[in-house]
């Protein structure tokens, strides 16, 4: 292996610091009973989806839909990066995902809710339930809300079953959502509203989380006012109840905006709605994302291109049959959620679990109680996730009789430890793993095993899946061996019908983020000059198989989320006292990392205590609890170079106890050791964080 210092990392301290050191472990093999029951289980596969194959071998995913009109062009790379899938095809995402399904499966569950408290009742919504309520709210979107193809709706849920009924509402008229994790503040949805042009917003009076009722309404009222500011009118707030006729908020509801769904819904009783028949390229959701600058983007994805690549993938590598009872533990706020919760497994006419709560609620047992009882046989998480269960209860899974064939991780690279205790102790050494690297900005998996006919390796993402052809580049654009034991930029030469169309509005932010990198000739228009840059460090073994080492530009990832430090230091940046701000990730045990800010106080301004508070409340108000840092310093200057950037890789080598390396150019060297020994001498200024936080971080993906 490599040193880190071969890799080039800019600002950020890299996952590659850890990762490059794991050792190369042993493969194993997927269990004989699994592999007789695969999707994917003929490895004649590889041949048709093989670089010659490309793109014409994307029709065995768009096969797997039913269209309304069939399409004349697979790929349309004429005008790249701005790519075409299934050109001429007319689709319906809900239709695909609901109503086909009624003719053999209308009486099976579509969707298993697991409330978060225990004596509250599971309840199943069979395949021909979900589509009345569906139509209904399809019917409320477009008569009461006077709601029409190609708008904006954002919605900003917690995980109970009306998320996915309101998605798909909207799919089956050509209403693009945009949903906002439900833990993200008020403020931070009504900028993604204002972002996105919605006016319409959807919320729920509240929810349960570990133990507590969380009043989640109120956000909508900052949402609006936010929303406002930015020159958005939001005119309605659609509210869910979590208990019909009941109300957990507190907030009152505002006369001629808010009003509660299941109210209005009364007048729509037994409507049906028509699938509108959408162009293959219509835009289905907008999914925010942090990325390099303050301002999240939106990712625009494409229905056909989207809902081919979610279906074939989680039919081949989910290996979801219809028989199944799968459950992915991420939240449908995350995109996670969208392709392995909602639209994959739906389309597949799976039966997908949804729970409400945190995991380790109100124990540690709580997920291997679910799945016995509801006889889950694929299991679907993240590597905090999995930590967090491992810590609080190594034994819990012994406890429970339930079997799992497929276990997922994702989000986060997983150390070989923790893969090992999934293995034996959650899997049962009977589940095949498949850990898949993806972006939200991809749609689905871009490296993954092919869980019947690849080995595993612990730590490993694995080979490229079907139909994607990566390749790792240096800083100077040279491609980096596999097996050099070298890292570099992962790359993916080619498009799929799963990426985004753009950033939404920002045609300029699409090809800068992601494409200009490596375009050797911006007039090209061969898509084999448009590599696609996924800041991510990876490793390409020998074997073919890619080590993911974590980002590259300045996105930290706590517990598998996505954080931009420009956000969280913007957002800092708002308090009157503050001079400077630097955020920068800090490794955790539970989170892989957490992010910790730096700050410098204005002249005059002496009581840094009161100021590190505030630091914490204004991003738990901008961003939302999940922004939480670790510990907020309050230091006289921040280090900088000559031309007065901050150096965050300075202040993250401090933070992570490693060596600051050379800091003599820097403008204020003397700053950098006044802050180690404050820092490592000391220990934080103020650390907010107990036991509650790390469930908080730990509950998703
Ligand atoms: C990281 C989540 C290692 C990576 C689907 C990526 C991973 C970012 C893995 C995207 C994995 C995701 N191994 N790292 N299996 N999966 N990542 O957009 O850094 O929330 O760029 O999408 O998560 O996070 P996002």
């Amino acid at each position: 292996m490599g040193s880190p210092q071969d890799f080039e990392r800019g600002t950020e301290v890299s996952e590659a610091q850890i990762a490059v050191h794991w050792k190369e472990e042993e493969f194993v093999h997927p269990p004989a009973k699994f592999i007789g029951q695969a999707n994917l289980a003929n490895p004649d596969v590889v041949e048709r989806f093989n670089e010659e194959h490309f793109p014409e071998c994307y029709r065995e995913y768009a096969d797997m839909l039913t269209w309304n009109q069939y399409w004349h062009t697979t790929l349309d790379a004429g005008n790249p990066p701005f790519w075409k899938w299934f050109v001429g095809g007319k689709l319906n995402a809900c239709y695909n995902c609901v109503d086909r399904n009624l003719a053999k499966y209308k009486n099976k569950a579509a969707l298993i809710f697991v409330p978060e408290p225990e004596d509250e009742a599971v309840y199943a919504l069979t395949y021909q339930e979900l589509f009345v309520r569906v139509n209904e709210v399809a019917a409320v979107l477009r008569d009461f809300c006077g709601l029409k193809t190609g708008d904006r709706v954002t919605v900003h849920m917690p995980m109970i079953p009306e998320l996915p009924i309101t998605m798909l509402a909207c799919a089956r008229l050509g209403i693009i959502h945009s949903v906002v994790f439900g833990g993200f503040s008020g403020e931070a949805a009504g900028l993604r509203a204002a972002d996105s042009g919605s006016r319409v917003m959807i919320y729920a009076d509240g929810y349960y989380r570990n133990g507590k009722v969380v009043d989640h309404k109120p956000g909508a009222d900052n949402a609006v006012e936010v929303a406002g500011q930015e020159g958005q009118k939001i005119d309605k707030i659609l509210v869910w109840r979590r208990h019909q006729g009941q109300n957990l908020s507190t907030k009152p509801m505002v006369k001629g905006r808010d009003y509660f769904i299941d109210d209005v819904l009364k007048d729509f009783k037994g409507c049906r709605v028509d699938p509108v028949a959408m162009d293959a390229e219509a835009p289905l959701f907008l999914m925010y994302t942090s990325g390099t600058t303050g301002k999240p983007k939106g990712c625009q994805h494409r229905t056909g291109g989207y809902l081919a690549y979610v279906t074939g993938t989680a039919k081949y590598y989910q290996d979801i049959h219809p028989e199944d009872v799968y459950w992915c533990m991420a939240d449908i706020g995350w995109i996670t959620g969208h392709s392995y919760i909602v639209y994959g497994p739906l389309a597949l006419a799976g039966t997908s679990v949804l729970y409400e709560g945190v995991p380790t609620y109100p124990d540690a047992g709580r997920p291997w109680r679910i799945a016995e009882q509801l006889d889950v046989n694929i299991f679907h998480t993240s590597p905090t996730a999995i930590r967090m269960l491992r810590k609080a209860g190594p034994d819990e899974p012994k406890k429970y009789k339930y079997h799992f064939k497929h276990m997922t991780t994702v989000g986060e690279p997983i150390e070989p430890e923790a893969w090992r205790w999934y293995y034996d102790v959650v899997g049962k050494r009977e589940a095949v793993i498949v850990d898949t690297w993806w972006q939200t900005e991809n749609g689905g998996f871009l490296c993954s095993t092919k869980p019947a006919l690849n080995p595993m390796k612990p730590g490993s993402a694995g080979p490229p899946v079907l139909g994607i052809f990566p390749m790792i580049y240096d800083e100077q654009g040279n491609e980096v061996p596999a097996g050099s034991g070298r890292a570099g930029n992962i790359c993916i030469r080619n498009p799929w019908p799963g990426i985004m169309q753009t950033v939404w509005k920002d045609n300029n932010r699409f090809v800068s983020q992601y494409y200009q990198k490596y375009c050797k000739d911006r007039n090209s228009k061969d898509w084999r000059d448009w590599p696609y840059f996924a800041a991510d460090g990876a490793v390409l073994a020998a074997d073919g198989y890619y080590r993911i080492l974590g980002r590259v530009d300045d996105v930290i990832n706590v517990a598998g989320h996505r954080l931009g430090t420009k956000e969280l230091e913007s957002a800092c940046l708002t308090l009157t006292d503050v001079a400077e701000a630097a955020v920068v990730p800090v490794v955790d045990e539970i989170k892989g990392r957490v992010p910790e800010v730096y700050v410098s106080l204005k002249a005059g301004v002496s009581d840094g205590e009161r100021v590190g508070r505030q630091v914490v409340s204004t991003l738990e108000t901008i961003i939302g609890k999940i922004a939480r840092p670790k510990a907020v310093h309050i230091v006289p200057d921040l280090p900088k170079t000559r031309s007065g950037k901050i150096m965050r890789r300075v202040l993250a080598a401090i933070s992570n106890t490693m060596d600051t390396g050379d800091v003599t150019t820097l403008a204020n060297p003397d700053v950098v050791e006044q802050i180690r020994q404050q820092i490592q001498g000391k220990g934080p200024v103020i650390t907010k964080e107990g036991p509650e936080d790390v469930k908080r971080f730990g509950e998703n993906e």
